[in-house]
């Protein structure tokens, strides 16, 4: 009998940057070296000085910069980036450090589709200084969180979660280095999983 050979299917991801792009960086290693189902098919920046810009080339993935200079309102930045989205594809986007609020026609557009990864055990500690937050709360536990985007910012459908106690002796500097860490192991995991089943279920926190 002939054989058919069933093709597996990769995960096409668009990856959203604005800064350093660890993040990023873990997510094509994890690709590199076949430990996920996917393929990052673009990276778009905000920021045209963002370090995750030379991460991709490096990796040979196209880079898009869209500029928010040149549009005078978020719905417009939103149409502009969902224009230069479209054109790779992409099955998943996942925003990775990308400090921008996206606009509501854009989460629409890509309703189910967009992942955010957050320095946080949201709902606490939502926003850009998350790990300051934390601190200044005084919390033992902070964490990590992959989650849904819908339109508030740091908010939709928690995936996965990862908890990291916090040291009396922490600064900001150090507790980030070690939620980093976390973020790079628990983002490629999320993505895989959606690779996998295509499904939103939880990701049992280690
Ligand atoms: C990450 O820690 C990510 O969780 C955070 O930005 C950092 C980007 O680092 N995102 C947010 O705070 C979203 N509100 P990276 O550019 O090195 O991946």
């Amino acid at each position: 009998m002939k054989k058919t050979a069933t093709k597996k299917k990769i995960l096409s991801v668009a990856v959203f940057c604005s800064g350093q792009g660890t993040n990023l960086q873990a997510i094509l290693d994890a690709c590199r070296r076949g430990k996920i189902s996917a393929r990052v098919v673009v990276v778009i920046v905000d920021n045209a000085s963002a370090l995750a810009i030379s991460r991709a080339q490096k990796a040979g993935v196209p880079v898009v910069f869209v500029d928010p200079a040149q549009c005078p309102s978020r719905a417009q930045y939103g149409k502009v980036l969902a224009a230069a989205t479209a054109r790779f594809k992409p099955d998943l986007i996942a925003l990775a450090g990308f400090m921008r609020i996206l606009s509501p026609s854009f989460v629409r557009r890509y309703k189910g589709k967009i992942i955010n990864i957050h320095p946080a055990l949201l709902p606490a500690f939502p926003g850009a200084h998350a790990v300051r937050d934390a601190l200044a709360a005084g919390v033992k536990t902070t964490g990590v969180t992959v989650h849904f985007v819908d339109e508030q910012v740091d908010h939709g459908p928690v995936i996965a979660q990862r908890p990291i106690p916090v040291k009396r002796s922490d600064t900001e500097e150090t507790l980030l280095r070690r939620l980093h860490r976390a973020e790079h192991q628990l983002y490629p995991e999320v993505i895989q999983q959606i690779a996998r089943t295509g499904s939103n279920k939880r990701v049992r926190s280690k």
